[in-house]
């Protein structure tokens, strides 16, 4: 027995905020955003939406997508990195909206790797026979951690949520492959802020913070990488995967990884341009958008792939 996604959804907020808005904001243009990363726009939310009400939204829909009840999930996966609370868990959130009542619920934090984390933890669970069938959401909503006045940063990321249900079933995840470097964290961080306690001192909030060169370097070198290693241990050449379904970080990452596999970029589809860098919640709305379009097909061989903050990186090879 394996996991087989059964059911989709997704949530962007309804403000769309061009390049050319972030040109009023920073010292910045359309034309260095777009030639530098492929991003048009971004969505970002408004003071009534945050991470938890995105993730509870698109649930909802992987939910109706997958015909399944609320009371039929028994696992509630979340990936984020931008809950508004410590404590309870986004995912503990969303079951409280959703009255998942049936099912054990906990958050996972691998930033914009969340996604692959949460379907590979799924992936134990079911296959140990512990869980039958879990909801995996990725939300985030990072616009509440950058830095507005830091154009390095600010012109990069979006909010958005997605989600995929997840079954026991004898077809879909064939493997995985997942990895982290914690001695190249600092590299990509974002600070919580503390209050003073009687015998320490109070630590200030800091925003989102990259070395856009380094991420870049690691994602370019590290990513084709697993992906091979994750197809040569399963007999599968690079010309036998239909979609390679990557983190949508930056256009030219995904085209640097195209160039490394040999592959044609038809096969890397993209939708940073309009949406940003949504963080955990990048693949499971790609992977939405082809579901819901019919571009994947039954017996699709897909490859999700995603990268970001921790160092955590990795790769899923599953049969659609
Ligand atoms: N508009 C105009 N100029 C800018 C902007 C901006 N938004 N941001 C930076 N610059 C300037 C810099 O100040 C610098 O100016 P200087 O030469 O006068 O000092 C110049 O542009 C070049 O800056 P670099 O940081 O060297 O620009 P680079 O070519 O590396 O591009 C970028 C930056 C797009 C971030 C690139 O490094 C990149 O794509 N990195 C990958 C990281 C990534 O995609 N991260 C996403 C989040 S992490 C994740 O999801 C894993």
């Amino acid at each position: 027995m394996t996991t087989r996604i059964i059911g989709t959804g997704s949530a962007l907020p309804e403000a769309v905020v061009t390049n050319d808005d972030l040109s009023k904001l920073v010292d910045t243009s359309d034309e260095w955003i777009s030639s530098r990363t492929g991003i048009r726009e971004r969505r970002l939310v408004n003071p009534d939406e945050n991470t938890v009400s995105l993730g509870a939204k698109a649930a909802q829909k992987a939910l109706e997508d997958a015909k399944v009840s609320p009371g039929e999930i028994d696992l509630i996966l979340v990936a984020t990195s931008s809950s508004e609370f410590y404590f309870p868990s986004v995912a503990c959130q969303i079951q409280g909206i959703l009255r998942l009542d049936n099912a054990v619920a906990m958050d996972v934090s691998a930033a914009c790797s969340g996604f692959l984390f949460v379907l590979n933890t799924a992936h134990a669970y079911l296959k140990s026979g512990i869980y039958r069938r879990a909801l995996l959401v990725g939300t985030d909503t990072l616009s509440h951690l950058i830095n507005w006045e830091d154009r390095s940063t600010c012109v990069l990321f979006g909010d958005g949520a997605g989600a995929c249900v997840v079954e026991q079933q004898e077809t879909g995840v064939i493997d995985f492959l997942q990895q982290t470097d914690g001695s190249m964290g600092h590299v990509l961080t974002c600070s919580a802020a503390t209050f003073a306690s009687p015998i320490s001192e109070s630590a200030p909030f800091q925003s989102i913070y990259m070395d856009g060169q380094a991420v870049f370097k690691f994602a370019v070198k590290k990513v084709p990488a697993c992906i091979r290693q994750l197809l040569e241990r399963n007999c599968t050449e690079v010309d036998d995967i239909q979609w390679y379904l990557l983190h949508q970080a930056n256009r030219r990452i995904i085209q640097s990884v195209a160039k490394r596999l040999g592959q044609p970029e038809e096969k890397f589809p993209i939708n940073l341009d309009q949406y940003g860098n949504t963080s955990a919640a990048s693949i499971p709305i790609l992977v939405d958008e082809l579901h819901k379009s019919g571009r994947l097909k039954r017996g699709d061989k897909c490859v999700l792939s995603g990268f970001g903050a921790g160092l955590t990186w990795g790769a899923a090879l599953i049969e659609w």
